[in-house]
């Protein structure tokens, strides 16, 4: 059912306190919309907090990321996927491109990170997306069909990637019509080339999409839904992107 749906998903980055989260997932706990599947990446220490206040409503909880680290242990500082799901979140981030650039997470972490999502039943959603000066350059799909080589040998039938061009994160800076639907088309076809051609497939923007945009966005041919960041910590504005999430 939900990978069929527009995936509306909020990222929280690290943002938000006890007291701001409450009174943000209060505000949004009735959001509804049929043709949406909605979740809020939410920072690991409110995990828990957001799932008792989100509890029947349409909107599920996952995380940021996750430990590549498989079994518990002698890991100071991680946080396993099974902690992650033991919490009530169903999916969590892998490899959003603030971790790539500050921890310098690499395909083979991200692999580990995938299975062990995939090990308890978590969604991964796997982030891809260039730099500005890769763009420039001309080696867009370049650099994401490398992100997307992660992928090879995964045995699901369902995958969820989310292209967020770093050039667009934060900035105000939309990827133009032309631009995200030619990257959408590419990551079909590069996902059902190394997945094969009975996955389904959930591909997200990602990068200033915001109540203005949203409509628009969500129009464009393989676009299945929208990772959100800056626009997912307000809660009307997080709502009126949700509202344009449509059948395709
Ligand atoms: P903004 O929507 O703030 O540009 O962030 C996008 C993003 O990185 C979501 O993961």
């Amino acid at each position: 059912m939900i990978w069929h749906k527009q995936w509306i998903f909020g990222n929280w980055k690290m943002n938000g306190n006890q007291a701001e989260n409450a009174a943000l997932l209060q505000a949004l706990r009735s959001v509804s919309n049929n043709n949406a599947h909605i979740g809020i990446a939410a920072p690991f220490p409110y995990l828990s907090q957001a799932v008792d206040l989100l509890k029947n409503s349409q909107i599920v909880i996952g995380s940021q990321d996750c430990s590549q680290f498989a079994e518990k242990g002698a890991y100071t500082g991680e946080v396993s996927a099974t902690m992650i799901k033991d919490c009530g979140a169903k999916f969590v981030l892998i490899g959003h491109s603030e971790r790539r650039t500050y921890f310098n997470e690499q395909n083979q972490i991200l692999r580990k990170k995938i299975d062990n999502a995939l090990a308890c039943d978590l969604i991964p959603i796997l982030c891809v997306g260039e730099t500005l000066a890769q763009r420039q350059a001309g080696q867009e799909t370049a650099v994401v069909g490398e992100q997307l080589a992660v992928l090879q040998g995964l045995s699901v039938n369902h995958i969820a990637v989310a292209y967020e061009p770093v050039w667009a994160i934060g900035t105000g800076e939309v990827a133009t019509g032309e631009q995200i639907a030619a990257m959408h088309a590419f990551l079909h076809k590069e996902i059902l080339s190394i997945m094969g051609e009975n996955v389904t497939i959930r591909t997200l923007y990602g990068g200033s999409v915001n109540a203005n945009n949203a409509a628009e966005i969500l129009s464009i041919d393989k676009v299945n839904g929208a990772l959100v960041g800056g626009a997912s910590l307000k809660a009307e504005a997080f709502s009126a992107i949700i509202a344009n999430a449509q059948t395709e």
